[in-house]
Formats: C-alpha cells, structure tokens, sequence
C-alpha cells in the first residue's frame, strides 16, 4: 500500500522544477483569454491529449509554445503562486525553482518582466506558506553562449535574489562544453551551478558538466549509471542528482516506471533526490512523483525519508537551515501513525 498521507506530510524540498513547467491547461486558457491571445486548442482536455511524447524534444516544441500565454508580470506571478499552492500542500518547504528567461525574451517579453512577477510571487510564498524560494536562471542549450552570456547580463541587477544558473532544454548535440565561459561568469558572481546531463546525453556529458562546467549539482544524471566510474566519482563526491521520474516516464527515459533506478541510485551511494521537473506535463507534482516510485519499486519509509533528507543536504541552503530542516523532518518521522 502507498503511504500516501506519510509522503504529503513528509517535509522536502523540491530541487529541480520548471516554472513554466507548472503552466496547468487550466492556468494557460484563463492568460491566453486575459491576454488576448489564440492557442492552438480548442478546450482543456484538448491541450493534456496533447502530451504524449516519445522523446525530450517533442515535449519541449509544446512547452515552449504554451509559455507563449506568459506576457505580463502577473502572468508570472500568477504562475508561480499557484505553483507554491501545489507544493506547500505537498510537503515542500524549500523550493529552489529554474526559470528560463530566453524562452520570454525572445517573444519580446523583457527580463524585468518575468523576474518582478516571480519575485512577488516568492515573496508571497515566504509569508503565506513559510516557504523559502531559491530561483535558478536556466540557460537554454540550443541556443549559443553569447545568447546565455547576454541573458546573465540582463540578470546582473537581481542578481541577489537569484541563487544559482543552470542549463536546460535540447541535450542531445548541446554538450555542456558550449557553456563553459557563461558558467564560469556566473560563478565569478557568487552563484551555484546546475546544469542538466544524462538524461538523454551520453555519461561523457555529465562529465563535462563536473570537469568544464564545475557543476553544484546534477540535473537527471540518469545516465551516469552507464559508468561505473563516473557512479563512483558522483558517490565519493556526494554530488546531488535530482531525478525526477514522471518525467523520465513520459519521456521515455525510462519505459516503465518498475523499471526506474531510483533505488539502485541510493544502493549505489548516489545523493539521489525525487522532484517533479514539469509537474503540468508530467501527470504530477512532487508527493505524486514520490508516490509513483514508491509504488512501482516497492520503496518503504526508509527509502522516502532517505529521498526527502537528501532534498535538504543537496539544495543551497546554508548549513544552519539545513540542520533545522533535518530536525524537523526526524520529528515528523517520529511522531507519524505506523503505517
Ligand atoms: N526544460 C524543461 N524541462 C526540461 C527537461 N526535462 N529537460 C530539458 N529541458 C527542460
Ligand atoms: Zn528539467
């Protein structure tokens, strides 16, 4: 049986999650009709037939057409709060979210924009929910580093209020070596470093993401598990993975969620970490990506309690807040009804 009431209680941060990601059909009929703007859809129930994907990319084309409805800072906002909505209920008290500013500024939509609507809605989210809030700007892959390099010079008067950089978008023929000068940039201004490898790339990408970029912390890393020496290295290091498995179900990373590594990750040593990615694709937020997994691979208490302490030793708090977080995750686990 699913402990379903024990993982939405559980306290956990969320590592590795898309804003635009979390743009429910729902959210996106209500901008597109604020905003004056026609979507490609008919209804509700048209737009989530629409997400079946056999591979990254084809999520990606449909992702980015649905930012489209994202136009004015309340836009932003209203995204993001409704997010912070969803997690709270979920057991997140730490959420260190990944934006991605290209996917705006390209459509017209200035960095100022996107940033004001999401600060404020971060804002809320502290007062509202006791919730602190790290946002990470993503560097979109498939477009060149001058492109990413001109995105961190737009970010340089927030950035105090963003915690880290990371890279997403189209893995395949986008090697993290690309990026090698924005990300040493972003860390020369004190910021933390993600990046996504191994999720559809080769293990020689997520070398590169910890040899060329100097990575903090690991997008996916599913692949890694190709290497045992590169499993051993991420061990030793007590590098983070953020895996996230409804997505590497609907993007078939893996074929079927009996068949996902998340437990193998932790027999092996790997600081693996359960988020939900793009929760409004996928199927699901964080509890239910936890759920998925403890169903499919059987995971006890252990396991789940293993997956949310690893949420607090991987996120960039700093180590006093951490502390406090483990502390009252150990007494939720000990006050909490036997299963
Ligand atoms: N952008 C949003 N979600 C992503 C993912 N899972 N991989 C790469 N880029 C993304
Ligand atoms: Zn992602």
């Amino acid at each position: 049986m699913i402990d379903s009431d024990f993982i939405a209680g559980l306290p956990k941060a969320e590592l590795h999650l898309h804003i635009e990601g979390s743009l429910e059909p729902e959210l996106m009929f209500a901008l597109a009709k604020r905003n004056g703007i026609a979507i490609p859809f008919a209804s509700v129930e048209d737009v989530r037939a629409a997400y079946n994907f056999s591979r990254l990319q084809d999520f990606l084309d449909i992702y980015y057409a649905g930012a489209d409805v994202l136009r004015e800072a309340r836009d932003f906002h209203d995204l993001a709060a409704a997010y912070f909505d969803r997690a709270a209920a979920d057991g997140v008290v730490h959420a260190e979210i990944m934006f991605d500013p290209q996917t705006h500024t390209a459509r017209g939509v200035a960095f100022e924009t996107v940033i004001t609507g999401l600060l404020s809605a971060i804002d809320e989210a502290k007062a509202k929910h006791g919730m602190s809030v790290q946002l990470i700007l993503s560097f979109l892959r498939h477009l060149d580093e001058a492109d990413a390099i001109a995105t961190l010079d737009a970010a340089r008067p927030w950035v105090d209020r963003i915690g880290a950089v990371g890279l997403d978008s189209s893995e395949l023929g986008h090697p993290p070596e690309k990026f090698a000068r924005v990300f040493a940039q972003a860390r020369a201004l004190g910021l933390k470093l993600v990046a996504h490898a191994g999720e559809e790339g080769p293990p020689e990408y997520v070398y590169q993401a910890l040899d060329l970029l100097g990575v903090d912390r690991l997008d996916h890393g599913n692949r890694s598990l190709e290497d045992p020496l590169l499993v051993t290295r991420l061990a030793r290091s007590g590098m983070t993975l953020t895996v996230c498995p409804l997505s590497n179900l609907k993007l078939c990373v893996v074929d079927d969620m009996t068949a996902h590594p998340i437990d193998r990750m932790l027999r092996e040593g790997l600081r693996a970490t359960v988020n939900s990615d793009d929760p409004a694709y996928f199927g699901g937020y964080i509890a239910d990506n936890y759920r998925a997994i403890a169903a499919a691979r059987g995971l006890g208490r252990d396991d789940l309690v293993t997956l949310a302490r690893n949420s607090f030793l991987g996120s960039f708090l700093p180590d006093a807040a951490v502390t406090a977080h483990l502390a009252r995750l150990d007494a939720y686990v000990a006050q909490a009804p036997a299963e």
